[in-house]
């Protein structure tokens, strides 16, 4: 059907009908997500969260009192040290929040969201050693061009480019297998940093712990832990199997 309009077409309005489907299609693949998180006053208080679809499976949005967005790990542990001694349950949120149920809601309106947003630096590179080190907020794509800048890749990865590296993390995200550890993002952590509350006032209500492979059991607890853990603040990365230069 579509094949006979085009035929009983002259060659113009064949070209126009072909910049009009490739406007169409640029137009599409500009526009990135808005912001899932949406506050009512100008301090970032009272604020709504929902997934990159704008809605949950219940066709419900989440509410939360306050939303931080920490710029480096101190804020970070600072803002997390205020929630836990106040009490108030952290929810960890991303850029643009892909996962579809509803993780990152708050337990109720009194909640706080952190978002990752701006914890999105490439913190190290070691080409030799080829190792990679990112706060927690970077983009897969991000994670992508750079480590291709330095001759390395990641042997797998879910194939959505917007995904950051807590979300997909906290979720066990993973590609197809075809050789070597297994397909999810997470096996190639060789280290992380994650924030964790504390109860105490010793420790300043707030700690950073450092987990490796050397100590398992949290290690791979705290690499698919849906941000209930602790907000991950730092992932170090092996590429372990290509290097193409
Ligand atoms: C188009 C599309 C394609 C996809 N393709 C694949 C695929 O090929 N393979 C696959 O396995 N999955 C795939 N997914 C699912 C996706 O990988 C997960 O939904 C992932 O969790 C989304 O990451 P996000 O950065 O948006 O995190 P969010 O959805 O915002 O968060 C996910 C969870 O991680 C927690 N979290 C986030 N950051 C941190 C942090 N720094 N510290 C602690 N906890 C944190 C959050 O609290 C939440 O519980 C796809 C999703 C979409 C929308
Ligand atoms: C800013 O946030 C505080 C709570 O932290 C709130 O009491 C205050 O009213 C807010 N100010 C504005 C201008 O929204
Ligand atoms: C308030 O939220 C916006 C994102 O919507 C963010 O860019 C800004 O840094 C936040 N302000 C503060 C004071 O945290």
């Amino acid at each position: 059907m579509f094949l006979l309009f085009l035929k009983g077409m002259s060659q113009k309005s064949f070209v126009s009908v072909l910049v009009l489907v490739f406007s169409y299609v640029v137009i599409v693949l500009s526009t990135p997500p808005e912001d899932p998180i949406k506050c009512s006053s100008s301090n970032n208080t009272t604020c709504t969260i929902t997934n990159s679809y704008g809605m949950f499976p219940d066709r419900t949005i989440c509410q939360a009192s306050q939303a931080l967005y920490p710029t480096n790990e101190k804020e970070l542990v600072s803002m997390v040290a205020s929630a836990s001694r106040a009490k108030t349950k952290i929810k960890v949120a991303t850029r643009y929040s892909h996962s579809i149920p509803k993780l990152v809601c708050p337990e109720d309106s009194n909640g706080i969201l952190i978002s990752t947003r701006y914890l999105n630096k490439v913190v190290k590179i070691d080409v030799v050693e080829k190792t990679i080190t990112v706060e927690s907020g970077v983009t897969l794509k991000d994670l992508i061009d750079e480590a291709s800048k330095n001759g390395l890749v990641l042997p797998y990865t879910p194939y959505w480019y917007g995904l950051t590296i807590g979300g997909l993390m906290g979720t066990g995200a993973h590609g197809s297998t075809l050789w070597n550890k297994g397909s999810a993002v997470h096996d190639y952590v060789v280290e992380l940093r994650i924030v964790r509350a504390s109860g105490s006032d010793e420790d300043g209500y707030a700690k950073v712990e450092i987990l490796n492979e050397n100590n398992d059991e949290d290690f791979n607890a705290a690499k698919v832990s849906l941000g209930v853990l602790g907000v991950i603040s730092q992932v170090y990365f092996f590429f372990k199997v290509m290097s193409y230069k």
